[in-house]
């Protein structure tokens, strides 16, 4: 799998229906599923790995946990969906997680980690990666890091998506750890020196990826969350820009139709409500976007808000897709 340009995994907003969206933009980048935690699979409701679309290719499930037994089991249910790779969080700072000793409280136990990496890869023909930060709390990056890297590649793991700052558990909150521990670009760049033979993706902050693409030229590829779903439009050129394959080039006009006939398949209300608030972003920045986002945001007034917003578009905004 190629992975120059990936789409970060986002709870409340990569679901289906956002993947659905950006594949109408771009065919190649990867998109990851939200996190699911094992036991929201295995004790709660099991067609979560249904939440799956053929045109979604490529897509990395993620999933949270620290139990080799229950990771085994999904990745064993996995196996029957098409899922390309199979990816542990050890980033996820927030204080739920943290109590639950999985997401990046587990940058502090390997020893944990190695068993459930073992056990995935044992019971799955996917590739299975892992998402990290460059350490947490006081851990000494320039020493630790390297260690977790390499006990954790021991398993036969290669690829590693590298959220390039800290996360600092208990003291600050998953969006301040979004923010505030600063980001050290640098280091992910020595890890990819330190383990040429690994796949090292950075995410974190990348805002400008058409022009930022050759500051990270040495790494395997790029990962883009807020960025990607705040301003979606942005990700029509990915397709030429990392893959040298031709855009879709469709206009904001035709994939809001698309996206509306797609809401139409849907029977669930709530899905059509989640799915008209993913499409906020593809507004973002033109005139009138206000007028189109309060059109957006009434799921019941959902079908003639289609004509509105195309009509909108079609009268003010022609060619700015
Ligand atoms: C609303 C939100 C939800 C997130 N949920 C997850 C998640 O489920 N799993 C994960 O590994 N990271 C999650 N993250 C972190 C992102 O994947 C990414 O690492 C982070 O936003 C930094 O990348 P960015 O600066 O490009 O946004 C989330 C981020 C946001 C903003």
């Amino acid at each position: 799998m190629d992975r120059s340009f990936c789409i970060a995994p986002m709870m409340a907003r990569t679901d289906k229906h956002f993947r659905y969206l950006v594949r109408q933009l771009t065919k190649k980048a990867v998109l990851f599923t939200e996190m699911i935690h094992t036991n929201s699979i295995l004790f709660g409701n099991r067609n979560k790995l249904d939440d799956y679309f053929q045109i979604e290719n490529p897509i990395v499930l993620q999933l949270g946990g620290n139990d080799p037994e229950s990771l085994s089991k999904v990745c064993q249910m996995a196996e029957n969906y098409n899922y390309d790779e199979i990816n542990l969080n050890l980033g996820c700072p927030s204080p739920k997680v943290k109590s639950g000793n999985f997401g990046a409280a587990l940058m502090n136990h390997p020893e944990i980690v190695k068993r459930c990496l073992v056990a995935m890869k044992e019971n799955s023909s996917k590739t299975i990666s892992v998402k990290i930060r460059l350490g947490i709390n006081d851990n000494d990056i320039d020493e630790s890091l390297d260690d977790f890297i390499y006990q954790l590649s021991e398993t036969g793991i290669k690829v590693f998506y590298v959220h390039a700052r800290k996360a600092i558990l208990d003291k600050l909150s998953p969006k301040d750890n979004r923010e505030i521990p600063p980001l050290n670009y640098a280091r992910v760049k020595k890890l990819k020196k330190d383990f040429p033979n690994l796949e090292i993706i950075i995410n974190g902050g990348i805002i400008d990826y058409f022009n930022q693409k050759k500051e990270f030229s040495e790494l395997d590829g790029i990962m883009i969350g807020r960025e990607a779903y705040s301003y979606p439009r942005k990700l029509k050129n990915i397709d030429s820009n990392f893959y040298g394959i031709a855009d879709a080039n469709r206009s904001l006009s035709d994939i809001t139709k698309n996206m509306f006939d797609y809401f139409e398949t849907l029977d669930n209300q709530n899905d059509i409500k989640k799915g008209l608030i993913h499409m906020h972003g593809l507004y973002n920045g033109l005139k009138n976007a206000k007028k189109i986002r309060i059109l957006l945001s009434n799921s019941c007034y959902f079908k003639p808000a289609k004509n509105e917003i195309i009509d909108l578009i079609n009268d003010n905004f022609k060619n700015v897709a």
